[in-house]
């Protein structure tokens, strides 16, 4: 059975991500901070271990790699889990530089972390890297200096893993605008009931994982049906 480890399951993408995947017979360990969020949102899925804690914890990884290895494989790891910073967010002048190291602990340490916690069993079953992106990585939106640049370390690191790892799939992977809490953060007090539910990104990063195109970056914008059969 494949497995997966995905982080920051318990609403958006994360969440979509696991019932898709676990709806096809994957089996998963999740994480998110706040344990009755993630209990109700894998409720109901097979071969789901729930392991409540924060990517930035160094004890928390550990338990999620010591999982990993008591299931014996490991075929994807989804770093997804992601912090904002402050809302609304600062220009970079006036940016606290104590949230800035918070942002960069979450979005871009931790997945590296893991990653290098991961990368035995990733190996071993010529596995895929996840790295959950954004278009604040590439676009120079006023405001978003922290969270988009850790975004963009987030994109070069991919980028360098997949030139380091040939024998792995590497995606930094841009899910487009979605309805969900860090959206809400992001654009405090303005309706964004207009942005998709995060069941279609997750829809497109299935399609991702399944067609295996070689490593880069794609937006789930992109990722028809044609755009990773070839
Ligand atoms: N929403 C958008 O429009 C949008 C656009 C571009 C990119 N993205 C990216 O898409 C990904 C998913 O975002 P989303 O909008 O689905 O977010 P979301 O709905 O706010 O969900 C975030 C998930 O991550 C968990 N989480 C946050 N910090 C964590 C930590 N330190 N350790 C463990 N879990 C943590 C949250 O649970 P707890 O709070 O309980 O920990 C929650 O399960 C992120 O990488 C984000 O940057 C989102």
């Amino acid at each position: 059975m494949p497995t997966a480890v995905i982080t920051g399951a318990s609403m958006g993408l994360g969440r979509a991500t696991a019932h898709a995947l676990a709806g096809r017979g994957w089996s998963l360990v999740v994480d998110a901070r706040r344990p009755d969020l993630l209990a109700g949102a894998m409720r109901g899925l097979a071969g789901v271990t729930a392991l409540p804690g924060d990517v930035t914890d160094p004890v928390h990884r550990a338990r999620l790699a010591a999982e990993v290895h008591r299931a014996g494989r490991l075929d994807l790891l989804v770093n997804n889990a992601s912090r904002l910073g402050p809302s609304p967010q600062p220009e970079l002048p006036g940016y606290p530089m104590d949230e800035l190291i918070r942002v960069y602990e979450t979005n871009v340490f931790a997945p590296l972390a893991l990653i290098q916690l991961l990368a035995g069993p990733l190996t071993a079953a010529a596995g895929t890297i996840v790295n959950v992106s954004s278009d604040a990585a590439t676009e120079a939106y006023p405001g978003w200096g922290g969270y988009g640049s850790a975004k963009a370390a987030l994109d070069q690191l991919t980028a360098i893993l997949a030139a380091e790892q040939p024998s792995l799939r590497c995606y930094a992977f841009d899910p487009g605008d979605m309805r969900t809490d860090l959206h809400q953060q992001a654009f405090p007090g303005e309706d964004i009931s207009d942005r998709p539910e995060p069941a279609a990104a997750a829809a497109a990063l299935l399609r991702l994982i399944t067609g295996r195109p070689p490593s880069g970056r794609y937006r789930a914008a992109d990722l028809g049906a044609a755009a990773v059969s070839s």
